[in-house]
């Protein structure tokens, strides 16, 4: 069943941290957009990404009531197979090697063939450090290798036509490569960070403030010009995180220069 193209998700607006309600009381989410979840340590990023994860009903602390909706369907969405979540502290319970996990994955969505299995891995390794080999027990993967893996299967595999990210930008693999691995596959992206480069990124922002959804923004055309810069910016760290992770030393001067 494909459930991306009519999916919309409606947030009704609980209560912030005071018992307050909250300054925005309903937010309508639609695929093939994107959304950072953004707001300092505490404000309640997480907590917006897993009452969207359960459905909340009223039964969270927020008080929030997150309705799934496709073609006219409710989902209770455990189980429903439409939400995908990469979250903030994440391994993995199967015991198994990496070949195992994948071709388990595939054939409960039933898809199968060694092709798929092998390009997951391939998308998984342009994502991380130190490859990721499909005998390689799961317990034994880093936390950078596990999250690359969840990304790659999350976009190649699974067919949750929404996908939660708790910060990326923690995990040590490349955050740039890692989103655009995502949003290729017309999925509803909802990404909690604190990285400028990933809220910029997002087409709309939700600002969170003492645990209550503050307000929306729309990127604007010029900040999509920050964002460049933003992005070369990236590149340029990027260039120098690898030089110095794989042990070029000293680092060339034309390196240094941006
Ligand atoms: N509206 C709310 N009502 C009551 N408690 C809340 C609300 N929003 C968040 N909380 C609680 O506040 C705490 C901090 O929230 P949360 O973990 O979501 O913050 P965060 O923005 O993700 O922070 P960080 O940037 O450190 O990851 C959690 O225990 C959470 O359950
Ligand atoms: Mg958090």
């Amino acid at each position: 069943m494909t459930m991306s193209n009519n999916l919309k998700i409606t947030v009704s607006g609980g209560f912030n941290k005071n018992g307050e309600a909250e300054s925005l009381s309903e937010l309508e989410l639609h695929p093939e957009t994107s959304l950072a979840v953004i707001g300092p340590t505490g404000s309640g990023k997480s907590e917006f990404l897993s009452d969207i994860e359960q459905s909340a009903s009223k039964d969270t602390p927020s008080g929030r009531t997150v309705i799934i909706d496709s073609e006219g369907v409710d989902f209770a969405c455990e189980g429903s197979g439409v939400i995908a979540q990469l979250s903030q502290k994440m391994s993995f319970i199967m015991d198994g090697t990496v070949e195992r996990f994948l071709n388990l994955h595939a054939e409960s969505r039933n898809k199968g063939g060694n092709g798929l299995i092998l390009s997951t891995l391939e998308v998984a390794n342009t994502l991380c450090g130190e490859p990721i080999r499909l005998n390689d027990p799961l317990h034994g993967l880093s936390g950078g290798q596990s999250r690359a893996l969840m990304i790659a299967d999350i976009a190649l595999i699974s067919d949750a036509p929404v996908v939660l990210i708790d910060e990326i930008e923690n995990a040590g693999i490349n955050k740039l490569k890692a989103l655009s691995v995502l949003s290729s596959s017309s999925k509803l992206v909802i990404i909690a960070t604190h990285d400028p480069l990933l809220i910029l990124m997002a087409d709309r922002r939700l600002i969170m403030k003492n645990g209550g959804m503050e307000s929306v923004a729309e990127r604007t055309e010029s900040e999509k010009g920050i964002l460049e810069k933003i992005k070369e910016m990236d590149r340029y760290t990027e260039r120098v995180r690898e030089d110095l992770r794989f042990g070029v030393y000293p680092l060339s001067s034309a390196e240094a220069v941006l």
